[in-house]
């Protein structure tokens, strides 16, 4: 019988290459990533949490294999936004809608109460359906709508703002 093992963990320096592959599909193909070019590894490198910033990176890995990554940035820099993080979460291009999204938002939201963290903040690309789905799902409220303030592929885009309470 084959038995798939799959784990949520924190992600370590080691998982970038990985981390940095997913990405590279929604960066060159697709409007959900707001950068025009695949950025070097050192971009998530620098984003693993330092001890006592409150912020987590995790990864989804099946039988060895990463399908998705999820981490947080502050929202804003002043102090006042100490209790509040922006999520972002990419799983494989190939292995959407299996459940991997689904499994790093539980763990990130168990993770984040633990800390502390008040609320999560999601910035989505408009026409990225599947993601805006998959936050109402899962108990995100959209709050706000910003026009054109994104440009990619010759084009300004606009992004839904959506956020949860998580203690
Ligand atoms: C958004 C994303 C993280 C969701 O992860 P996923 O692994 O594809 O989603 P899951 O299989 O865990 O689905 C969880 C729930 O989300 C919703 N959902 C997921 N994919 C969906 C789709 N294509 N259409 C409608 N709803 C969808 C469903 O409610 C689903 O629950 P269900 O299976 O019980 O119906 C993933 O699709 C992704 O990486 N998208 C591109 C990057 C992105 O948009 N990130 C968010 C902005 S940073």
């Amino acid at each position: 019988m084959l038995i798939l093992t799959k784990i949520i963990r924190n992600a370590t320096i080691s998982d970038m290459a990985d981390v940095l592959n997913i990405y590279t599909y929604y960066a060159n193909e697709t409007t959900i990533s707001f950068e025009e070019f695949v950025p070097e590894i050192f971009y998530f490198t620098k984003k693993l949490p330092n001890p006592g910033d409150r912020n987590v990176f995790l990864v989804y890995e099946e039988d060895g294999k990463i399908l998705g990554y999820a981490y947080t940035s502050l929202y804003g820099d002043s102090y006042g936004y100490r209790h509040t993080r922006e999520l972002s979460i990419y799983t494989d291009y190939e292995a959407t809608s299996k459940g991997v999204g689904q499994a790093l938002l539980n763990g990130m939201i168990d993770q984040l109460s633990e800390l502390d963290i008040h609320i999560l903040i999601s910035v989505i690309t408009a026409g990225n359906e599947p993601s805006i789905k998959f936050h109402l799902k899962n108990q995100f409220e959209e709050v706000g709508y910003l026009k054109e303030v994104g440009h990619k592929f010759d084009q300004f885009l606009d992004v839904h703002v959506l956020q949860r309470k998580l203690i």
